[in-house]
């Protein structure tokens, strides 16, 4: 008897221009369009293993070694659905003599290598790898762009995590969503030196999850109303144009003018939502005050942060550049060298020392103890991969690994 199962994993995004807010809940259609970075699946991904059995009794899914409930009505069981009709649409339907995999139960088993305490979002990866696995195990003939339409109704931002490089996610105007779909802007070869230092801020409280923020913000916000109509379609226009140029200098200017938007629209809604902290925004004076530098030096800057539904910091950096970033996060907050793992080797074998450039105004700013937890420093990454059995996530008795 054969063996039914594919194993994919699935890259983390960050988005420059940022989705906020629905105008339909379930099939998760976006009030704007979106754009992001995908990270190196080499530091921040998910596995994900489906097998389909005759033998199952029902679908089942495992989240990091523990089960999690399908829940009837769930966006878990839609994007499950979804994938078993495109199986009998694309597959079944057209070679009667396919395997009928559409009409077995699933048992996936998926897995992040990143903390989920880290606060880092694992929707998007985990999404992303669960519709990557089971097109996988369907043999689906189809596009990531196809595919794209189906994790989105997981989460909307796993739409963008079907692409490496650069990813836009089209939000389409039709009532059924199937034009709200993701589409590649530049492949990650395109701008290879872009880097990414993710600074994990420490966070005790649980903050609003993305899904009721965004919610509350399109009932109450009139900001979002200007956003939607008059900022967003020109910046997407333009940060597409900045990223084919490779021009840092407005790639930056603009997804730090959209991060600050969101956070806008976030403070607009009624009662208000706070992502940022004190130490997110002590990092914003900093990154301002080394562009501050640069612009002056050379008209352009040179980083470019941005922030989700938390406090952890996402900057952009040419990775010329990246350890002086890393510098002066050591500078301000010492304590995150402990956790920092130089991948890039930018310390060599020097003491991960703090350190600004000449001429930086020490002020804008005042040292943190604890205030980051841990540095990751990244470079943009490529789409979903099929992985081989050795990555399979269940053991030979169909159960987690
Ligand atoms: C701030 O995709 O997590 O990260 O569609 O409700 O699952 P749901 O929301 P989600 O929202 C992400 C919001 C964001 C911005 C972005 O990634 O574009």
């Amino acid at each position: 008897m054969s063996l039914y199962q594919a194993t994919a994993s699935a890259p983390v995004n960050i988005a420059c221009i940022k989705y906020w807010g629905k105008r339909d809940t379930k099939l998760i259609l976006p009030t704007n369009s979106s754009l992001s970075v995908t990270l190196d699946q080499d530091y921040l991904k998910s596995t994900t293993t489906s097998r389909a059995d005759p033998s199952f009794e029902k679908d089942q899914l495992w989240l990091n070694g523990s089960e999690d409930e399908i829940k009837p009505g769930s966006r878990l069981e839609t994007c499950i659905k979804e994938m078993k009709r495109l199986r009998k649409q694309e597959v079944e339907d057209k070679d009667p003599s396919a395997p009928k995999l559409s009409t077995m139960h699933v048992r996936i088993a998926s897995y992040n290598n990143f903390p989920t305490a880290a606060g880092l979002a694992s929707s998007a990866s985990g999404f992303a790898a669960l519709v990557s696995s089971l097109a996988a195990l369907y043999a689906l003939p189809v596009s990531p762009s196809t595919l794209s339409l189906i994790a989105r109704q997981g989460s909307g931002s796993a739409c963008r995590s079907l692409f490496g490089g650069f990813v836009a996610w089209e939000m389409g105007t039709k009532a059924d969503g199937s034009d709200s779909l993701a589409v590649e802007v530049a492949p990650q070869s395109h701008w290879p030196s872009l880097h990414a230092i993710i600074c994990v801020v420490n966070d005790a409280k649980k903050g609003t999850s993305s899904t009721s923020g965004m919610q509350r913000t399109v009932e109450t916000s009139p900001l979002l109303q200007h956003r939607i109509k008059h900022v967003v379609p020109q910046r997407m226009a333009d940060i597409s144009k900045a990223i084919l140029q490779r021009d840092f200098d407005s790639f930056a200017r603009i997804t730090m003018q959209d991060s600050n938007q969101f956070h806008a629209v976030a403070l607009d809604t009624d009662p208000p939502i706070f992502y940022m902290n004190d130490v997110s925004k002590a990092i914003v004076a900093l990154v301002t005050e080394y562009n501050r530098i640069a612009i002056e030096k050379t008209g352009k800057r040179k980083a470019a942060y941005t922030y989700d539904a938390g406090p952890n910091a996402v900057i952009y950096v040419e990775q010329e550049n990246a350890k002086e970033i890393v510098d002066m996060i050591l500078q301000y907050f010492p304590d995150a060298a402990a956790n920092f793992k130089d991948v890039f080797g930018l310390y060599a074998n020097d003491a991960k020392k703090g350190a600004v450039i000449p001429g930086f105004n020490e002020a804008v700013a005042h040292k943190w103890e604890q205030g980051v937890k841990s540095i990751i420093h990244t470079k943009i990454g490529d789409g979903p991969r099929t992985l081989g059995e050795s990555e399979s996530l269940l053991g030979a008795n169909g159960m987690p690994k």
